[in-house]
């Protein structure tokens, strides 16, 4: 096949360095993947394609980091959110969608009794530490070091001008490790808040890591003797693994839950769910901002609840995710190529043995995605409902190609 060309992304993303810092910030610049190898910018995109402005088209595993679950231009939820949009999206109150969503957010979550609206999964994640911290009138926040939460000050990985003092009260542990976590904790005895954790570990660069029976025991044991708060990042894997919240999946007795990107099948809003408990504390906690009450994304939230929960989407990805991860171990093996796969089938990840500097995986990625497939050589990717067994098959034919093209240029 011909393999793609990148021309107009690339004179688009030079342009745009004039315009904006590094053209394109944050994860999504090409220097993030395997530059030269991928797009810079896209068009448009349907169910589980998506087309970038030289008119290349891709089978997309990174789901916009996972908020595309249904499918791109899923057809229920953007009719809602059209319903919406006819009405206005705007107003200077909430929509008459706030109260079905919040009701629809406590009847589908376990264990939780109200909730709150943001846009972004940090908006939530800041407001979580914040009630633990009010909740229980102590400071500090456990975090698992190399985990992503989001790009507040607070917790932020890197990033010049956040002074020092903003990260004074978080200290870091080592995940599904229960000693690292009891060290941590004694160092800190009395003034811990909460403890923020991910479902699984799926750290960029990482190979992920289910939670194991002892760490999730420790954490719902410890957290009744200190009396700090389990809060769950759910951003990443929310309505992917449980309808019921991945807290449920894994058996964290969690406290407070987050949830963003899947919830609205990539409308922009995001809640903070926790136990009634908790709802005095909440009442004193500023929480803002300008776009947090527009009415469209609530009514997509509605509609893509309801369409995960009555089309059976969670099992379908566990399944075509599961046929995606097999493919990918047997054809490696094929062409004698070791590589681990990773995570729960809904958001796998794969990286190559003795490849300390991704260089292995960064060559893999870009050859897929000038294939046509739009992997990503350094985060945990995203399968999606509207992803079918053709699709794996032509994803598996062309990892074929590319395990043996990696084989050639880096050996076994
Ligand atoms: C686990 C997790 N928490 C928090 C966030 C932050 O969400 P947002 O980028 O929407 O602010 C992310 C985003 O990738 C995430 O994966």
């Amino acid at each position: 096949m011909k393999l793609y060309e990148f021309t107009k992304s690339y004179q688009l993303f030079e342009e745009a360095q004039k315009y904006v810092p590094n053209g394109i910030y944050g994860p999504r610049t090409p220097a993030f993947l395997t530059f030269g190898s991928y797009p810079a910018f896209i068009q448009r995109g349907e169910g589980c394609r998506i087309w970038d402005v030289d008119g290349n088209e891709y089978i997309d595993y990174m789901c916009s980091f996972g908020t595309n679950l249904l499918g791109l231009k899923h057809p229920k939820v953007d009719a809602a959110a059209k319903a919406q949009w006819e009405k206005a999206d705007c107003f200077t109150l909430p929509s008459d969608q706030w109260l079905p969503l919040a009701k629809k957010i406590v009847g589908t979550v376990n264990g939780v009794d109200w909730c709150v609206f943001g846009k972004n999964g940090s908006d939530v994640t800041s407001y979580a530490i914040t009630l633990a911290r009010i909740f229980t009138g102590k400071r500090d926040i456990l975090l698992a070091q190399g985990s992503y939460h989001g790009s507040h000050f607070w917790c932020q990985p890197h990033g010049q001008g956040v002074p020092e003092e903003w990260k004074t009260h978080v200290h870091y542990f080592e995940y599904n490790n229960v000693n690292d976590l009891k060290r941590v904790l004694s160092e800190h005895s009395g003034t811990v808040a909460g403890i923020m954790l991910t479902p699984h570990r799926h750290d960029a660069m990482k190979d992920q890591e289910l939670p194991s029976k002892e760490f999730v025991d420790a954490v719902n044991e410890l957290s009744q003797k200190d009396g700090f708060m389990i809060i769950v990042d759910d951003i990443r894997c929310g309505f992917r693994l449980d309808l019921a919240g991945s807290s449920k999946h894994y058996g964290f007795n969690a406290d407070i839950q987050c949830f963003g990107k899947a919830m609205a099948n990539g409308y922009a809003i995001s809640v903070a769910a926790a136990r009634e408990e908790l709802k005095e504390s909440a009442k004193n906690i500023f929480f803002t901002g300008t776009h947090f009450f527009s009415g469209v994304p609530f009514a997509a939230a509605l509609a893509c609840i309801d369409e995960i929960q009555a089309s059976g989407a969670i099992e379908y990805i566990r399944k075509t995710g599961t046929m995606l991860m097999d493919g990918l171990r047997q054809s490696a093996s094929a062409c004698g190529v070791s590589v681990s796969v990773t995570g729960p089938p809904a958001m796998p990840y794969m990286t190559f043995s003795n490849d300390p500097l991704f260089e292995m995986n960064r060559f893999f990625c870009g050859q897929a995605a000038r294939r046509g497939i739009f992997f990503h050589p350094h985060h945990n990717w995203f399968v999606c409902a509207a992803l079918k067994e053709s699709d794996i098959l032509q994803t598996i034919d062309v990892a074929s190609v590319c395990f043996k093209l990696t084989k050639e240029k880096f050996g076994g």
